[in-house]
């Protein structure tokens, strides 16, 4: 069982490692970003990579199932499929992961009514010095000028005795929540900066933002790597449950998404780690446990107890978070119940849709998708499992919105589509798929039920460039959207996927609308947040029967919501009360257990499909 060596071109790194481990296993260790969308069990077929040379274990009967003949004859393989038998060298594929900055929020002032009251405070103090008829310790002639209940740490007394010296007496304290944190020499009130951080289950955001001035100062994202151990919570879940150091390691893997984002914020701003003082923090449940390395199961069945739902504070460095100095703290927003977590607190803080008149929807759609109705004095919310088929994650040919992705969709005669970065099509987006399959279903291709029809099923007259794109693949059919080099072409089943996932969104919205006595027509606008959900067209998830009714003018996009809300939080303490105080007002609807779900679920899976 010796060690041997694995390397992955074009990343150029290398590890040593057990005889024996998962390709898949090396990969993560080594710190090469792996698309692992089912979790290394073989079905999602997205751990591909190329074999250049090397000793592994031999094809299983999942890769002849997700790889050609092709692939297979030219050394492609499923990384979690093969196991390392001698030294091996690898190519691994460009990640779908990647997904680079939006900048939506760079720069801009996030909503000019708040009052900009940060959860940190600096003051400038030109101390006197000490004489012999002035004996004042060092701390006590600093924490004298603060606010009287303030106290200080060990960790930071052991530095004020050679900062006050050093400094000649003129030192700028920095003072979070009644503790004084840090002190620095001479004047750097200006010099002030947190970080929201929106840990998403598929990518994580991040926002710099200026306390002193109140503005985002950089905006960037990065896949979360705990990816390499599947697409979805349930999956992330799983692995704990069926491995000892699950857990930990999916805590570890979050801790250097982190660091990861850390790092690109400060090298895009120029502002150095020390002057970044609290960081905000929201994700859903699963993610909140999961970052403070607490077990998420009990969330998982019924009666879905997590094992914390308030807000959680520390200092970063208790979360592995290195890229930051120990002084740093966090602040965790309280989660709601069930899956909705504290990325829908931020929703709600962002939207303040609980202040709007009339009745309002906001819906934010990720992997999961969690839906608010706000009418009167009531708040409700669901969560409902989207599924990854909006980011494409389940989809054949799904892929993230990058360069080759098809992203928009229309069809009259024939097909039209866009492609991201104006590059030969190598994949669909969620935006992609959504926009195509509610033009097939506006012009009749696609049947209430889901199926795609036949050619022969098609009225005469039909144009005949759309009726050659049907072709009929295993035991339904395809319809081909680009025929270049490589195909690209949504099946019967990736329409099948789509539908769950609409259809538990759609219930979710008519249930929580039942739970009011209300109905669409009730609703005055819906609010699509999310990244990924303001890059749909709102015409399109209507299309689709994602969403009710309403006109289309009353569909906003929103943006990431969820990250405006941490940031929100971090530039006034008044928002952070509001946040806080949410968990309380808010009315969970848990719609696994809801006697209406399956009826409306099964509703929502049906096409509106009008010819
Ligand atoms: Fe390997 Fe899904 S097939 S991770």
């Amino acid at each position: 069982n010796n060690p041997v060596n694995v390397a992955f071109l074009p990343a150029g790194k290398k590890i040593n490692i057990p005889w024996g481990t998962t390709l898949i296993k090396a990969a993560n260790e080594a710190g090469v970003e792996v698309d692992a969308v089912c979790g290394g069990k073989g079905t999602c077929g997205k751990c591909r990579a190329k074999v250049i040379e090397g000793a592994i274990s031999e094809a299983t009967r999942s890769e002849a199932d997700r790889l050609s003949l092709e692939e297979l004859k030219n050394g492609y393989v499923l990384l979690c499929q093969r196991r390392i038998l001698g030294d091996v060298v690898l190519e691994t594929l460009p990640s779908l992961a990647r997904q680079e900055s939006n900048g939506s929020t760079k720069g801009k002032i996030i909503d000019a009514a708040l009052e900009v009251a940060p959860l940190i405070s600096k003051t400038y103090h030109e101390l006197s010095r000490p004489t012999i008829k002035d004996q004042v310790a060092d701390l006590e002639r600093i924490l004298n000028r603060l606010p009287r209940e303030t106290r200080a740490g060990v960790r930071l007394l052991s530095q004020v005795p050679d900062v006050l010296r050093e400094a000649g007496y003129c030192v700028t304290s920095v003072v979070q929540e009644g503790e004084l944190i840090a002190l620095e020499k001479g004047n750097t009130v200006s010099e002030m900066y947190g970080i929201a951080v929106d840990v998403g289950t598929t990518s994580v955001a991040g926002y710099l933002v200026d306390l002193a001035r109140g503005k985002v100062t950089a905006s960037v994202s990065a896949a979360n790597r705990q990816r390499a151990h599947g697409a979805d919570v349930v999956s992330r879940i799983t692995y704990i449950m069926e491995d000892d150091k699950g857990l930990a390691e999916l805590q570890k893997l979050i801790a250097q998404t982190i660091d990861e984002i850390v790092g690109k914020l400060l090298q895009q701003s120029g502002v150095p780690a020390e002057h970044i003082y609290v960081l905000t923090l929201i994700g859903n449940t699963v993610m909140s446990h999961l970052l403070l390395g607490v077990t998420p199961v009990g969330v998982a069945s019924a009666p879905f107890v997590p094992a914390f739902s308030g807000s959680v504070r520390g200092a970063v460095a208790d979360l592995g978070i290195k890229s930051l100095p120990a002084y740093t703290r966090f602040v965790l927003l309280p989660n709601v119940a069930g899956y909705v977590g504290s990325d829908t607190i931020g929703v709600i803080l962002a939207t303040k849709i609980y202040n709007l008149p009339g009745t309002w929807l906001a819906i934010d759609i990720g992997t999961n998708g969690e839906v608010v109705l706000a009418s009167g004095n009531r708040l409700l919310t669901c969560s409902t499992a989207a599924g990854p088929a909006f980011e494409g994650a389940c989809i054949s040919q799904g892929m993230r919105a990058e360069p080759g992705a098809i992203s928009q969709v229309r069809m009259e005669n024939d097909v039209e589509i866009t492609v991201i970065g104006d590059a030969e099509p190598v994949g669909i987006c969620g935006s992609g798929l959504i926009d195509a399959v509610s033009e097939m279903i506006r012009l009749g291709i696609v049947k209430s039920s889901g199926r795609i029809k036949s050619p022969e099923d098609l009225p005469p007259g039909f144009p005949a460039a759309l009726i050659r794109r049907i072709k009929q693949n295993g035991n339904g059919n395809k319809f081909i959207l680009a025929e270049g080099e490589r195909e690209v072409s949504i099946t019967q089943s990736d329409i099948n996927e789509l539908q769950l996932g609409k259809g538990a969104v759609r219930a979710g919205i008519e249930i929580l609308l039942t739970e009011l006595d209300l109905k669409p027509s009730d609703l005055d606008g819906i609010l699509l947040a999310g990244a990924f959900g303001s890059n749909l067209r709102p015409a399109s998830l209507k299309g689709i029967g994602m969403l009710p009714d309403v006109p289309l003018s009353s569909i906003k996009p929103v943006g990431n919501a969820a990250g405006t809300g941490a940031i929100l939080a971090l530039l006034s303490k008044r928002q952070m009360e509001v946040a806080l105080s949410l968990p309380r007002r808010i009315e969970h609807v848990e719609l696994s257990l809801h006697h209406g779900f399956q009826r409306a679920f099964a509703r929502g899976l049906s096409f509106e499909v009008k010819k």
